[in-house]
């Protein structure tokens, strides 16, 4: 689903990843970790085309990076669910237009949405703040709103990064279970963290990133 084969990226001269393969199979749920400026983000970064790489081949859900061009990366994106602090909820919409948002574009017929809307708030137990606007919610509230923006378009590949950040540990307890069950559901999951409690006896794959290369992989 995922397949990196000989990746590099450059920041300037700095090199932040150095001839990473990796690959992640369809409906896996695998963890990134590594120190602070190891280049999780920046890995994510290349999946969703937010950048590029320099050097080596990367496929997502079938689509070659290296080919696309950028007026066709909102077709790549539409295959992926995205969960980042950068992908903020919009201020002025409600919780309920800010998830239907990644529905409209797929041209669906306002019912349809309707229904799909409340069956992902369902999903994250907010069903009943469907009307409130961002600002009045909890940061845990927001950010499930953002994973169920995420996971409202049935996406094959959901890319996490830092979801539980400040988040307590009850909550993110609740948010590590919405991935789980993304997850049986046969999407790929893929959690850029440094929370190691998110992973630890999860049994999934855990890919250890340093020094500009993927140093080890290990089972949580
Ligand atoms: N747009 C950019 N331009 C220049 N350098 C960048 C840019 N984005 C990231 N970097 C640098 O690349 C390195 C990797 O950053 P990245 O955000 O991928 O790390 P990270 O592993 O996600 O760290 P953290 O755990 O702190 O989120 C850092 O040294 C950072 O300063
Ligand atoms: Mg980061």
């Amino acid at each position: 689903m995922i397949e990196f084969s000989g990746v590099s990226k450059y920041y300037d001269q700095d090199i932040i990843l150095k001839d990473v393969s990796v690959s992640i199979e369809k409906a896996e749920m695998v963890f990134l970790t590594g120190p602070s400026g190891a280049g999780k983000t920046t890995l994510l970064k290349l999946i969703y085309c937010a950048e590029r790489p320099d050097e080596g081949h990367i496929v997502v859900a079938g689509w070659d990076i290296r080919k696309l061009k950028q007026r066709t990366i909102p077709f790549l994106r539409r295959n992926l669910g995205i969960v980042f602090q950068d992908f903020r909820l919009l201020r002025n919409k409600t919780v309920f237009e800010n998830v239907a948002l990644a529905l409209r574009i797929h041209d669906m017929h306002p019912t349809e949405i309707k229904e799909d809307v409340f069956e992902v708030l369902k999903d994250v137990k907010l069903s009943h703040k469907a009307n409130t606007y961002p600002a009045h919610l909890s940061g845990g509230e927001q950010q499930r709103i953002v994973i169920a923006r995420a996971m409202v378009t049935k996406p094959t590949v959901l890319l996490a990064d830092e979801p539980t950040g400040n988040l307590d540990a009850e909550t993110s307890a609740t948010i590590m279970n919405l991935f789980r069950d993304i997850n049986t559901r046969g999407t790929t999951v893929l959690i850029a963290t440094h929370n190691k409690s998110l992973f630890q006896g999860t049994g999934c794959r855990i890919l250890y990133l340093r020094e500009n290369q993927i140093e080890k992989e290990l089972i949580g």
